[in-house]
């Protein structure tokens, strides 16, 4: 399956876990970026609220690929705002299948994946499941473990 995985991370750990299932499934990554950064109350405020942030050109035309995977550490129990812009400028996604990929600080709970979920259901992918890597797995290196069994959906 030709995958593509989109990948924002401001301190590098999603980046890590997405690097890890690049590598397992020979997928592309293709780095999203927000044009400007901000300062840590208003990255948390503009989370919460499900604000999009203008983003730096990267592949947003799923055209060449059968599977699409968003990556995005969780802020304020949410997606960032640079992949809310992401998920919107996507292109020629209906039909394909689609998965996400948070990490977070902690281990409670998030809505990042279901909000991630929902935007690439509304146009019109196929839901095929999803990684949360939180602070412990980061930390215990359980994550390597976590990401190998979910490389397996995006082998065939
Ligand atoms: C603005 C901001 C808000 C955050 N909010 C949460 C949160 O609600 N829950 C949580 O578990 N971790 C939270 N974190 C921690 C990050 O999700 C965690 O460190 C993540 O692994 C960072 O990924 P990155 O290195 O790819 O940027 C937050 C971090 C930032 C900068």
């Amino acid at each position: 399956m030709k995958t593509l995985i989109a990948c924002y991370s401001y301190s590098g750990n999603t980046l890590t876990v997405a690097q890890k299932l690049q590598e397992l499934i020979n997928a592309d990554l293709t780095r999203i970026e927000p044009e400007k950064d901000r300062w840590y109350v208003i990255k948390a405020i503009h989370a919460y609220l499900e604000k999009k942030w203008s983003i730096k050109p990267c592949i947003t035309d799923i055209s060449g690929y059968d599977c699409l995977i968003v990556c995005s550490p969780v802020w304020a129990g949410r997606a960032t705002p640079g992949v809310n812009q992401y998920l919107e400028e996507l292109e020629n996604v209906s039909g394909k299948k689609c998965a996400a990929l948070v990490t977070m600080g902690g281990d409670g709970s998030q809505v990042a994946t279901i909000k991630i979920r929902e935007a690439l259901e509304e146009q019109g992918m196929d839901f095929m499941g999803k990684l949360v890597i939180g602070g412990k797995g980061q930390k215990s290196g359980e994550w390597e473990g976590k990401t190998q069994e979910f490389a397996q959906y995006f082998r065939e």
